[in-house]
């Protein structure tokens, strides 16, 4: 069977004053007026993973307002006591599957975040069948998108030899997050594919591989969970205390640069990875002259602008390549091109100075 991982671990920096440590990015209505980016996520799974077999993935004071928003759309969950990284939270998935699902003796896991936008919804799924195929191989398999720009914070996977059995490609090296000139080089090279982060492997496959490059994740954790049924059956301090021993490391870097067992699946899903405000006019269609309203906005005479109301209407003239935000009681203000600075405003709040 295939189960669905939905990775939610997001600190929500970027996108203040929409998202807050208690209401990260997938828990907001960013690029959309009404749904949140997690109901989005898991809407695409409709008629295609059931229900009981999706898992959400989440910071433990996040899981009864994700919760709150999905309803019926997912309902088994994993608190982390603290966020560490892909490699284990992944790790503890693999785990969760097999322990409450031990009559499947070859569990398929997806992973996905909950923060991408994918345009074509069919062409995602046919990427996910194929990919599918070539797990039940034994293969860790990546969805693969062709890169438009050097891009310094992706990963990015060099296509080897087609596979003869399945869809696919295996994958001759990977790289994740290198510097602009390499990222460069990889992109005119033509050779080289992003990296959507979205991940299809037995179980199995992926707890093989840490045993061999980080077996202290699935080790302290398969004798912590032992013989139950589920990490939620544990009092959460044990969970914490293992958790926290961990070394906080990604999945990329753990075990996807040096696996020889991983392949890739060209996708052509509209796949993007929304980042920053200044990101969102990336994602989604612009008015002629590359603004974007959500909520109550009256714009005049204004060009690339993206602005988003929560609530008071927020009326702006002749402004350029500005970002104005209202939301929960906080207003943003700020330069497209300083968006990223966004995330200095949240270590403003939570330190000083
Ligand atoms: N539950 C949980 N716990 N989720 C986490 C944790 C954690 O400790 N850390 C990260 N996540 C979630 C994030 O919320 C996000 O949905 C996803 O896992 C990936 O983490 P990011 O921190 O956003 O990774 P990245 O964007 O730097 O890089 C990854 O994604 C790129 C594509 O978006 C890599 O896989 C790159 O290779 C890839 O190109
Ligand atoms: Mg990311």
């Amino acid at each position: 069977n295939v189960y669905a991982v939905i990775l939610a671990g997001g600190s929500g920096t970027r996108f203040w004053p929409k998202s807050r440590h208690r209401s990260p990015k997938q828990l907001c209505t960013i690029g959309s007026d009404s749904k949140t980016m997690i109901e989005i996520t898991l809407e695409r799974l409709d008629k295609f993973i059931p229900v009981e077999r999706r898992l959400i993935v989440t910071h433990k004071d996040q899981v009864d307002d994700t919760r709150d928003i999905v309803g019926d759309r997912c309902q088994w969950y994993l608190a982390e006591p603290e966020a560490r990284n892909t490699a284990n939270a992944l790790t503890l998935a693999a785990l969760e599957i097999n322990a409450r699902y031990k009559g499947d003796k070859k569990p398929i896991m997806v992973s996905l975040h909950a923060d991408h936008v994918i345009q074509k919804v069919d062409l995602f799924q046919d990427a996910i069948r194929d990919g599918v195929q070539v797990a039940a191989e034994g293969l860790l398999t990546l969805l693969g998108i062709v890169p438009s720009y050097p891009e310094t914070g992706y990963g990015y996977i060099e296509k080897g030899e087609a596979l003869s059995n399945t869809p696919g490609a295996k994958v001759k090296s990977f790289r994740e997050k290198p510097e602009l000139s390499i990222a460069t080089e990889y992109v005119s090279s033509g050779r080289f594919l992003w990296n959507a982060g979205i991940f299809i492997w037995k179980t199995e496959t992926l707890l093989r591989e840490l045993e061999e490059k980080l077996p202290i994740a699935p080790q302290k954790l398969k004798t912590l969970l032992a013989d139950k049924g589920s990490f939620q059956d544990l009092p959460p301090e044990d969970l914490e205390t293992v958790y926290g021993q961990l070394p906080k490391i990604s999945i990329d870097h753990a075990v996807l640069e040096t696996s020889k067992q991983v392949a890739v699946i060209d996708a052509d899903i509209g796949w993007q990875d929304v980042g920053s405000w200044d990101a969102l006019a990336k994602c989604f269609p612009t008015d002629s002259n590359g603004n974007l309203r959500y909520g109550d906005v009256i714009s005049i005479d204004s060009e690339g602008t993206t602005i988003d109301s929560d609530g008071p209407l927020i009326a702006c003239i002749g402004l350029k390549d500005m970002i104005v935000v209202t939301a929960k009681g906080a207003v943003l203000v700020c330069p497209r091109d300083r968006a990223q600075d966004v995330r200095k405003i949240v270590s403003y709040l939570k330190e000083g100075n």
